[in-house]
């Protein structure tokens, strides 16, 4: 396990080990979108993490595939991520925003009655959408998407604008970097998908005008950042939120190609399918590794063991943990002992109280419990 323990950097983000908290919705934020205070507590709690990614954080009131998720667009929304920052930086752990905007998957019902917004208004898989709602008797259930409909230019202008401005509140909250959403199905994804993006102006049509809107993403998070401090999250493959791509060589291989070009901080691979027993790894990572070098976290579906392998033949940088970053606060204490871990609790995963979420004991907190019963 020695390797996931040397430090590395991933562009101006320096890390004392190769062990990434991956990004993890938890849905516990109030009606102002204000994420709760709780959240200190639980992410300090994983502050030995060589970088922790946020849960995703939505860009603008338009984006809500999951009720209760916090933003980053209002004072109150800003100050309130900037107490868990500070929580976290106290502990010396390191933390980047990720910037979420949801697109299609999402419902009236959790966009203020608006309608959700998408490249082209595809809908004929709306029960394939990832929407989940906060029930008043306190159950976090899957609901219906509603139809969306194609984003004009002006609108596609505000996505823009609104992921700028969160980059912003990001800097002021105090993050050490962010974290673009570019996979999973959500807004980006979708734009990047020729299945879902078959707009025929200068946001489609072609490999470059389906990466428009990613590219002009990152550009103006450049002004409000240097780019090493910015992270690129893709999932080729992905069948999560139904973004088929028929061909994601081609895709990918020249997104490849630009970010070797980019100078981003780092790019994220998230094998999402591993999630449901079909790993894509292998096949991902030479779609990549022909045109980008730079640096590289991966995630999903990867044990330790394989983590450890990863990182010392180089194959990646450090690996991100989802799961186990959840039931271990203490995941990289864990990982040198060789175990063991715990295993999420079936409930609290989303939303609820502190329940299933500041309640997951460290090596330490079990070895003090032992001692004072003894
Ligand atoms: C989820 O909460 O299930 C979720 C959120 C964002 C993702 C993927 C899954 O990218």
């Amino acid at each position: 396990m020695a390797g996931l323990f040397h430090p590395t950097s991933l562009g101006d983000l320096d890390l004392t080990n190769r062990i990434v908290m991956a990004p993890m919705t938890r849905s516990r934020a109030d009606e102002r979108r204000v994420i709760n205070p709780s959240a200190s507590e639980y992410y300090a709690a994983r502050a030995d993490a060589g970088l922790i990614i946020s849960e995703g954080i939505n860009v603008g009131p338009m984006s809500n595939a999951f009720d209760r998720t916090s933003g980053l667009w209002s004072d109150a929304q800003t100050e309130g991520w900037r107490a868990i920052v500070d929580r976290v930086h106290d502990k010396g752990g390191r933390i980047v925003a990720q910037l979420w905007h949801g697109g299609r998957a999402s419902a009236r019902g959790l966009l203020y009655d608006k309608q959700p917004l998408s490249p082209s208004g595809v809908n004929d898989d709306l029960d394939r959408l990832q929407v989940w709602a906060l029930l008043a008797n306190g159950a976090y259930v899957r609901v219906s998407a509603t139809t969306s409909r194609a984003m004009t230019l002006g609108e596609i202008r505000v996505a823009v604008e609104e992921f700028k401005l969160a980059a912003a509140n990001a800097v002021r909250a105090g993050f050490d970097g962010v974290e673009i959403h570019g996979a999973n199905g959500y807004l980006i994804h979708q734009f990047l998908s020729p299945t879902i993006n078959q707009r025929t102006d200068e946001y489609g049509r072609s490999v470059e005008g389906r990466s428009r809107l990613l590219l002009e993403i990152v550009a103006e998070i450049c002004d409000v950042m240097p780019r090493s401090r910015i992270g690129l999250r893709l999932s080729p493959f992905a069948d999560y939120n139904s973004t088929r791509d028929p061909n994601p060589a081609f895709t990918y291989g020249r997104l490849a190609h630009w970010l070797q070009t980019a100078g981003l901080a780092y790019l994220h691979l998230a094998d999402t399918n591993a999630w449901t027993g079909a790993p894509d790894y292998e096949r991902m990572l030479p779609i990549f590794r022909e045109h980008y070098r730079g640096p590289l976290i991966v995630n999903a579906g990867i044990t330790p063991e394989r983590a450890a392998d990863i990182v010392n033949s180089g194959e990646a940088d450090a690996v991100a943990f989802g799961r186990l970053f959840l039931a271990n606060p203490d995941l990289p204490a864990r990982i040198r002992a060789g175990g063991p871990y715990n295993s999420p609790k079936p409930f609290g995963i989303y939303g609820g109280s502190d329940a299933g979420y500041l309640d997951y004991p460290s090596l330490e907190s079990v070895a003090q419990e032992v001692a004072e019963e003894g």
